[in-house]
C-alpha cells in the first residue's frame, strides 16, 4: 500500500514538474520580482500554418538556476474558472499594478473573427497572491480602444502607458493602425484611472513596436 502511495506521489510530482507550455509567438510577458509571468499568445492551430489565440497563464521562477532543457514552469491556467471572463488573445500586454501583486492584461487579438467583443472587457486583472481573475469595467468616457500589437511600459508609480498597435472596437481582430495615440492607465489601491492623451499627426502606425521608459 505504502509503495502504491509513493508511486502515485512520484507520478503526481512528475506531472507537476513536467509542465511545458505549447509553442507560441506574440505572448505577453512581465517580470515581477524574480518571476516572469506569461499570458496568451498565438499557438499552432489544427491545420498546418494556422494559429489560434490562447488565454493560458504560466510563470517561471528565475531566482534560481535551472537546466535550459527543462525550465521549472508553473501552469496557472486552471485559475481561470470562467473562461468567458478572459477571451483568448495574441499580441496582448501584461503589466503590474501599483500594488505589486495584481497583473493587468490589456488588449490582444482574438482569433475568432466573428466574435463580438462589445460586452467583453479588453482589460482584465489577475491577482498573483489570490490566484483569481477579475473583470475590469471600462469607462464609457473616454472610450478606450481595444488594441492588439500595441506595447506597454510602466513607471515606478504603477502608471502604465500603451502605445501604437491596431484597434477594432467590436472584434479585437483587425481595424485601424494606431500611431501617436497614448493610453495612460493609472493604477493603485482603490484607484483606476484611464486617460486617452491628445494626439497629433504623428508617425505612421506602429504594429508590434516596442517602447522603453527612460
Ligand atoms: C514583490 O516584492 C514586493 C516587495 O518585497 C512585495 O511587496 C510584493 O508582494 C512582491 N510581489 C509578488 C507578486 O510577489
Ligand atoms: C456587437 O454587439 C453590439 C451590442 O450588442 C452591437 O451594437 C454591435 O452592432 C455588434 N457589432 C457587430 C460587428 O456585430
Ligand atoms: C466586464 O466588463 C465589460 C466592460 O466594461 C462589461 O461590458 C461586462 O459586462 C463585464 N462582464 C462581467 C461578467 O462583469
Ligand atoms: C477585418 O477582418 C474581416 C474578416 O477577415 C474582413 O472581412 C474585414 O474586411 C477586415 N476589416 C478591416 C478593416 O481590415
Amino acid at each position: 500500500m505504502m509503495l502504491i502511495h509513493v508511486i502515485l506521489f512520484l507520478q503526481l510530482l512528475h506531472t507537476v514538474i513536467c509542465f511545458t507550455p505549447s509553442p507560441r509567438n506574440s505572448v505577453a510577458a512581465v517580470l515581477v520580482n524574480s518571476t516572469i509571468w506569461f499570458f496568451g499568445g498565438c499557438i499552432p492551430g489544427s491545420t498546418a500554418g494556422s494559429w489560434v489565440s490562447s488565454n493560458s497563464l504560466f510563470s517561471l521562477d528565475v531566482s534560481r538556476s535551472w537546466e535550459t532543457s527543462s525550465p521549472p514552469w508553473t501552469d496557472h491556467s486552471s485559475d481561470l474558472t470562467d473562461p468567458s471572463l478572459v477571451y483568448t488573445r495574441c499580441q496582448s500586454t501584461i503589466q503590474l499594478d501599483a500594488d505589486g501583486v495584481t497583473l493587468w492584461v490589456f488588449g490582444g487579438q482574438s482569433d475568432v473573427t466573428s466574435e463580438n467583443l462589445t460586452n467583453r472587457s479588453p482589460a482584465v486583472q489577475y491577482n498573483t497572491g489570490a490566484h483569481v481573475w477579475s473583470n475590469v469595467t471600462m469607462p464609457s468616457n473616454p472610450v478606450v480602444l481595444g488594441l492588439h500589437a500595441h506595447n506597454a511600459v510602466r513607471n515606478s508609480q504603477g502608471v502604465i502607458f500603451y502605445f501604437g498597435g491596431q484597434s477594432d472596437l467590436t472584434t479585437g481582430f483587425n481595424g485601424s493602425l494606431q500611431n501617436d495615440n497614448v493610453i495612460k492607465l493609472s493604477t493603485g489601491p482603490g484607484m483606476v484611472n484611464w486617460n486617452v492623451l491628445p494626439s497629433g499627426n504623428g508617425w505612421n502606425g506602429r504594429y508590434l513596436g516596442t517602447a522603453t521608459l527612460v
